[in-house]
């Protein structure tokens, strides 16, 4: 896994020995404001707490082991829940005895420390170690495992968990995140009841498309954004999941988070390591606003490559033109990229394929030269002309697919995943290629290096990735295809990260037809994401307030596009919310709405850091009111940036004030509307004045909008 771990210095593992200094029967794993606590009891490491970190530590050592549970849960000993860890061994035996050996903390710097906790099974020689490592200054602990065995033959492994977690409440309420292409992570709330809930998913590629590994478990009554207490957690794997939530007979929620086990029975050989995904939890006693600005800090500083440095803004030309370009029109579209003031041209599908062109998505996929016929000058012509106009190129590739109707397809049959004797299964009309394959994994890294190496200028890719698979045979793997959705993702973390290892700070967007593969398992390797195929602005709303939770807004790509009956104002204000790109017909736009946007890009350019590096406060939710607000305030404190929304004209409360958060109540802020179009004046009384932080946050601003899609933006700077 791409983790960045600083080294240690003997400074800091002094200070740490000394600071940390705690019973020998007591585990703690603290940042600043959350703490786990595990105590050693009859050699079994058991959870004694979780939540806000207590102000005295000495209080842990008063809680009691009575009724508390196993730290990493086994199947087949007193155990009646489901188990983080199941496995039959070596001679048939389907039980597990996980007993505490040792326990080790480390502090990497200063904000990041290390505990390890080595269990292992009195009677077999198998092994587990579990991992937390606790970010201090975000509050987030991220937990995962290892398993290993020294028994005679391969063990068999049918669950195993990155973690089990406990809380202890009145009731639980789950906040998840469903959806399906064109309507990504639509936020459900419900009140957990006994039993089992599961939120998983078996589709291999694309794995986010229904639900995402994201949630938000409130204790005893639905938190809100300032209010209650709520852990969020998210799994950091780019595939099959499962988050399992069950309620037992002492009203105690057990959360276990992993690999998907199902169909992944996984046969370990002695001698080898099984790592686990980790597991990114944060608790908050103050809502979920406070968990998502958790999350944020540290997607920003560990989650995300370059996560403190500046985005590109962009033109794309997918909903443009489709397949539909050629070398002249796209020299237009550059012309337009630099007339609109953005950074960088962004090329999508169907630049490739000769003998079977990419003219639509029926060929192609796989055959990653650039078609002679659209464009007879090739990629290098397109890089050097973007250049001289002094924007950058970047270009779209979906290199783990491959199309039947390609090169590739007939030359490397043995490397598409396919089942034996059963038709083959389209969607897209393409399959996918096998990663578990070591030669696939070269293929599929070298169609980045390739391009790269060829033409240096290339300043961005596009990965996409356009299906689920439904055929889950790998010809690589024999008879082992249990773990085909295993293997498959640790192939493809192979390639991201030699990509990464080789370009470091090249900018790429995770995308998979939309938004079917946002996680934290793959971001660490990309810069931004695309949420959605559906920008319709109206819609963007719900899916960018979804995102919002869990992935900051420097990593949202937001275009701004032909969809929706909108104004172009209404489009730019929702796409400012996140990482601004275009994606329009520009040749369709007057005069006029050109040059709005030619200003709304300098404005978006202006504001952008206060985005991009502040801390998000969601105000108003669409899904309560007929309006929408947030803001974002950067970490002095000196500046913020408010966007409200105008869903469905109602009367009444589009009057009532916005009610702003997260500023200095002693310092004087000025309030200005921004992205006006030309020659309209603000209708915000408060625009233009200067008004305490205390004065914003109790009584607020008022944002007058008119009619459903109106919006307006206002920029605070402490005078
Ligand atoms: C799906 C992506 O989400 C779109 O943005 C576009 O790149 C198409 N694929 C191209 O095939």
């Amino acid at each position: 896994m791409f983790r960045k771990i600083a080294t240690a210095s003997f400074f800091f593992l002094t200070m740490y020995f000394i600071s940390y200094a705690q019973p020998k029967d007591m585990i703690v794993i603290n940042t600043q404001h959350v703490a786990l606590v595990f105590k050693i009891d009859h050699q079994q490491v058991l959870q004694v707490y979780l939540g806000e970190a207590l102000k005295n530590e000495d209080s842990y050592a008063a809680m009691p082991v009575t009724g508390s549970l196993q730290s990493y849960s086994t199947y087949g000993i007193a155990n009646l829940f489901t188990a983080a860890i199941r496995v039959t061994h070596a001679d048939g035996n389907p039980s597990l005895n996980l007993e505490y050996v040792s326990s080790h903390s480390e502090k990497i710097n200063d904000d990041i420390s290390l505990t390890t906790i080595h269990l292992k099974d009195p009677a077999y020689p198998f092994e587990v170690t579990l991992f937390y490592k606790a970010y201090f200054k975000e509050d987030v602990i991220e937990q995962w495992s290892t398993i290993r065995h020294q028994e005679s033959s391969p063990v068999t492994l049918h669950e195993f968990a990155s973690s089990e977690l406990y809380l202890n409440a009145k009731n639980y309420h789950l906040t998840q995140f469903h959806g399906d292409w064109g309507e990504e992570m639509q936020m459900q709330n419900s009140e957990l009841s006994s039993g089992i809930k599961v939120i998983d998913s078996k589709l291999g590629t694309r794995a986010d498309k229904y639900d995402s590994p994201c949630f938000f478990i409130s204790l005893d009554k639905a938190s809100t954004e300032t209010s209650g207490h709520v852990l969020a957690g998210t799994l950091a794997w780019t595939g099959n999941f499962r988050l399992l939530f069950e309620i037992d007979n002492q009203d105690k929620l057990h959360i276990i988070s992993g690999i998907n086990p199902y169909a992944s029975e996984f046969y370990l050989k002695p001698d080898t390591t099984f790592t686990t995904p980790a597991f990114i939890f944060t608790y908050s006693n103050h809502g979920k606003g406070q968990a998502t600005r958790n999350i944020d800090r540290w997607a920003r500083q560990y989650g995300l490559p370059d996560g403190n440095k500046p985005r590109m803004t962009l033109l794309n030309n997918w909903e443009t033109t489709y397949f539909d370009f050629n070398q002249d029109k796209l020299l237009h579209l550059f012309d337009q990229a630099k007339e609109l003031g953005v950074d960088m041209f962004l090329l999508d599908d169907g630049w490739f394929g000769n003998q079977y062109p990419r003219n639509n998505d029926h060929a192609g996929l796989g055959d990653w030269q650039a078609n002679k016929k659209k464009l007879p000058d090739g990629i290098g012509y397109l890089v050097k002309q973007a250049t001289d106009r002094g924007i950058k190129f970047g270009i779209w590739i979906e290199p783990e697919m491959v199309n039947p109707q390609s090169d590739l397809y007939h030359e490397h049959p043995d490397w598409i995943m396919r089942l034996p004797n059963r038709p083959e299964n389209y969607q897209r009309n393409q399959l996918v290629l096998d990663l578990a394959n070591p030669k696939v994994q070269d293929f599929v890294f070298g169609v980045i290096d390739s391009l790269k190496t060829d033409y240096p200028g290339i300043a961005y890719f596009k990965w996409d990735c356009n299906r689920t698979f439904t055929d889950p045979y790998s010809p690589y793997l024999g008879k082992n295809q249990s773990a085909v959705y295993i293997e498959y993702v640790e192939g493809l973390y192979k390639v991201f990260k030699r990509v990464r290892e080789k370009y470091p700070h090249l900018p790429m967007m995770l995308c998979s037809g939309g938004g079917g593969r946002v996680d934290y398992g793959a971001l660490p390797y990309f810069t931004e994401f695309w949420p959605s195929d559906n920008t319709n602005p109206m819609d963007r709303i719900f899916i960018q307030w979804g995102y919002s939770y869990f992935f900051p807004a420097i990593a949202m790509c937001d275009h701004v596009t032909g969809s929706g009956n909108y104004s172009i104002k209404f489009k730019l204000d929702v796409a400012m919310m996140g990482k601004l790109g275009f994606d329009m017909r520009i040749n369709d736009l007057k005069p006029e709405e050109v040059t709005f946007i030619q200003k709304a890009v300098k404005t978006y350019h202006h504001i952008a850091p206060v985005i991009w590096y502040g801390d998000l406060y969601r105000l108003l939710s669409p899904y309560k009111n007929s309006r929408a607000a947030l803001m974002y305030v950067a970490e002095n404190k000196q500046r913020a940036v408010v966007f409200t929304y105008l869903l469905h004209q109602k009367l009444g409360d589009n009057y009532t004030p916005v009610r702003l958060q997260g500023l200095d109540a002693d310092k004087m802020y000025r309030i200005e509307e921004i992205n006006l179009p030309e020659g309209q004046q603000s209708h915000c009384p408060e625009s233009g004045k200067i008004l305490s932080g205390d004065y914003l946050m109790n009584e607020g601003i008022h944002a007058p909008l008119h009619g459903d899609g109106s919006s307006a933006v206002f920029e605070l700077s402490v005078e």
